[in-house]
C-alpha cells in the first residue's frame, strides 16, 4: 500500500472522492454534483456504468467486501489522497434478511474496509469527510402500542434494531465513531480523528424514477409505480402501517447539506432526518388522487408486517433543522403534486408511447 505522506504537499480539493453504489440513482446525482465542485472522483459499483461517466470519473467495478479491490481504488486517479467517501452501496433489509451472512459482509465488513481506505490513504492535513447513509432500521420496537405511544424520536434512544439490516447500519456507525474518535490513538499518543465520519439514518424514500429492490420500505414506491404502470399492487403491509418517508430529492440534498457543513456546526456525528409520515393507506390515497385508476389491495406477510411494525412512525430531526439547515423540500401532498405524479406519469407514458 501507498504511503499517503509520499503525496507532495495537497492543498485542499486536490483529492479523491470514491463513492460506492455509484451506479444507484444516489450516486448518479452525487457523481455530478462533486464533478461540479471540480473533485476527481471514483464510481464504484458491482455493476460496469450501462453508460459511460463523464470526464473526472474513472469507474471501478467490483465488490465493497473484497479488501485489496477498495484498496486499490485510492490509485485509479494517480497518486492523490482520499478527501470524502461516499459509502452508499448495502444490502437493504428484506433483502438482508433473506441472507443475513452476505448482508453483514456488505453493510458492516464492507463499511469497514472503505473507513480503512479513508483512514489509511486519507488527506494528511484534515481527515477525510466519510458520509455513511444509515436507516431508521437502527431502531426497534417491541409491539405497536409502543411505538405508537413513543411518537417522533430522537437519535438517542429506542436503539434496539430487529433486522439484521439495523443491527448492521448500527454496527457500521459505531466503526464510523471509532475511525473518527479513537483510531491510532495508541500510535500518536492521543485522540485523533482519522476520519470526518457523518451519517443520517434516512426514511424510506420515494422516487419517480426508480424503484428500490430488497427494501421493506419498498410498498410506497411499488405502490406509486404499478399504479403508474396500470397493474394491480398487492401492498405486503396493513393499511395502517405507518414510517417516516422522504423523496429521493430530499435525500439527495440531505447528504449534499450534511457534507458541505462546517465540522465545527455538527454536535453529532449521525443525524435523523424527516419530512411526512403517512400510513400505507395514506400513501394509497395520494396515489388514487392522482392516478384515479389505481389498484391498490392489500395482502400483509407477517415478515415484513413486522419490520415496519418495529421501526418508529416518525422522528424528531431537530438536531439536523438546527446544526445544518435541514429543511425538506416535500410534505406528502407536495411531494405528490409537484414531483412524484407528473414525473411517473411522464416516465412510464414514455415507455409506452
Ligand atoms: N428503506 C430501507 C429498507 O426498506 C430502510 O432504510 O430497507
Amino acid at each position: 500500500m501507498t504511503d499517503a505522506s509520499c503525496t507532495p504537499d495537497p492543498t485542499p480539493g486536490d483529492g479523491l472522492v470514491i463513492v460506492t453504489g455509484a451506479g444507484g440513482e444516489m450516486g448518479h446525482a452525487l457523481v455530478p454534483w462533486l464533478l461540479r465542485q471540480g473533485k476527481r472522483v471514483v464510481a464504484m459499483d458491482l455493476r460496469p456504468p450501462p453508460t459511460p461517466w463523464p470526464d473526472g470519473v474513472v469507474a471501478a467495478t467490483g465488490d465493497v467486501r473484497d479488501r485489496s479491490f477498495v484498496a486499490s481504488m485510492a490509485d485509479l486517479h494517480g497518486d492523490r489522497p482520499v478527501e470524502a467517501v461516499f459509502h452508499l452501496a448495502a444490502v437493504l433489509s428484506t433483502a438482508a434478511e433473506r441472507n443475513p451472512e452476505l448482508a453483514h459482509e456488505v453493510n458492516v465488513l464492507g463499511t469497514m474496509n472503505l473507513l480503512s481506505l479513508a483512514a489509511e490513504r486519507g488527506t494528511p492535513d484534515r481527515p477525510p469527510l466519510f458520509l455513511l447513509p444509515s436507516s431508521i432500521a437502527v431502531y426497534g420496537f417491541d409491539s405497536l402500542e409502543a411505538k405508537r405511544a413513543a411518537g417522533p424520536i430522537d437519535e438517542d434512544g429506542h436503539l434496539a434494531a430487529r433486522t439484521i439490516y439495523g443491527l448492521g447500519k448500527l454496527a457500521a456507525e459505531e466503526l464510523g465513531r471509532y475511525y473518527a474518535t479513537f483510531f491510532r490513538q495508541l500510535d500518536v499518543g492521543g485522540a485523533r480523528s482519522a476520519v470526518d465520519f457523518r451519517s443520517i439514518r434516512f426514511p424510506g424514500i420515494l422516487s419517480a424514477d426508480t424503484v428500490p429492490s430488497g427494501g421493506t420500505s419498498d410498498y410506497g414506491p411499488e405502490m406509486l409505480h404499478a399504479a403508474a404502470k396500470g397493474e394491480i399492487y398487492r401492498c405486503f403491509v396493513r393499511p395502517d402501517s405507518r414510517i417516516p418517508f422522504m423523496t429521493m430529492p430530499d435525500a439527495i440534498r440531505a447528504i449534499e447539506a450534511l457534507a458541505a457543513a462546517p465540522a465545527a456546526a455538527l454536535s453529532r456525528r449521525v443525524y435523523n432526518v424527516g419530512a411526512f409520515a403517512p400510513s400505507a393507506e395514506e400513501i394509497a390515497g395520494f396515489v388514487a388522487t392522482h392516478l384515479p385508476e389505481a389498484r391498490i389491495e392489500y395482502a400483509p406477510d407477517a415478515a415484513r408486517q413486522a419490520i415496519v411494525d418495529s421501526w418508529p412512525e416518525a422522528v424528531d430531526d431537530g438536531a439536523a433543522r438546527r446544526d445544518w439547515g435541514w429543511s425538506p423540500r416535500h410534505d406528502a401532498a407536495g411531494a405528490f403534486a409537484e414531483y412524484l405524479a407528473p414525473r411517473v406519469i411522464a416516465r412510464y407514458a414514455a415507455t409506452t408511447s
